[in-house]
């Protein structure tokens, strides 16, 4: 590996574009989130975030600009990451089996973790691996937090969290706050979006600012996120 490569370990978004017909979402969007570093992306609705972390993950191709994961550039060298771990809005899960069954379903596709991961995932997230309900029964927290065990589970290098906090109550929250910072600690390159000042403020190392048509500014450190309403508007 040469040193370059090096440098796109983690997480790095470069000069990134995305359009949909006459709306462009991303305008020049650039990331680096090293291994062992939680950054986070706030903006309104519609800012594109949703969007940015989906190009992350391959299930949406840019028009323009290039995405590593792991030094790998996806849409080149592989269509997915190789090893990621993603909640994207609102997980989906079969309705008429267990949460276990759902992620032992989820975890054969690619073969590399068994029982005893699904269950201590399952387990780490507060949930009862044993339990049988049918996620068709599940509360809406329960659900959302099955979708972080899912996450979890393969003990990826890089996890993109869109809104995992997602009807989560307040204890629970907590918790989940305290396993991202070990994912961190860990050496994991994790990128958040949440609505919540408060998460951001307590777990981000650097925070983006989307604003829509215009490229995210960031700065070090916590909570410093910078609007970037100088530059141009698109619409
Ligand atoms: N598949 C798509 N086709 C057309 N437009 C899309 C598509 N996906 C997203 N968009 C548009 O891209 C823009 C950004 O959407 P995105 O979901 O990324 O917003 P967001 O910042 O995640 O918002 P929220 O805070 O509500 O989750 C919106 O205008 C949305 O309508
Ligand atoms: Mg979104």
């Amino acid at each position: 590996m040469t040193s370059d490569d090096n440098k796109k370990e983690g997480i790095v978004v470069e000069h990134l574009f995305k359009s949909f017909g006459r709306d462009r979402v991303l305008n020049d969007v650039n990331i680096n989130i090293p291994p062992g570093s939680i950054h986070g992306v706030v903006g309104n609705n519609g800012s594109g975030k949703t969007v940015l972390m989906k190009c992350i993950c391959g299930f949406m191709r840019q028009d323009k600009g290039k995405v590593y994961v792991n030094g790998a550039e996806i849409g080149k060298d592989e269509d997915f990451p190789e090893s990621l771990g993603m909640i994207i809005e609102t997980p989906g899960f079969l309705p008429n089996v267990s949460g276990y069954k759902n992620l032992k379903i989820l975890a054969d596709l690619r073969s590399r973790v068994g029982r005893q991961e699904i269950r201590a995932s399952i387990a780490k997230v507060g949930l009862d691996p044993d339990m049988r309900k049918p996620v068709s029964k599940y509360s809406l927290g329960m659900r959302q937090r099955l979708g972080i065990a899912q996450a979890i589970m393969e003990n990826p290098d890089v996890l993109i969290l869109d809104e995992p906090f997602n009807g989560l109550d307040k204890n629970t929250v907590l918790k989940m706050r305290k396993l991202i910072l070990d994912l961190r600690d860990q050496g994991k390159a994790i990128l958040l979006a949440s609505h919540n000042a408060v998460d951001i403020e307590e777990l981000c190392d650097r925070v983006y600012e989307m604003e829509i048509g215009v490229p995210p500014v960031s700065v070090p450190g916590k909570n410093k996120a910078v609007p970037c309403s100088e530059m141009h508007i698109f619409r």
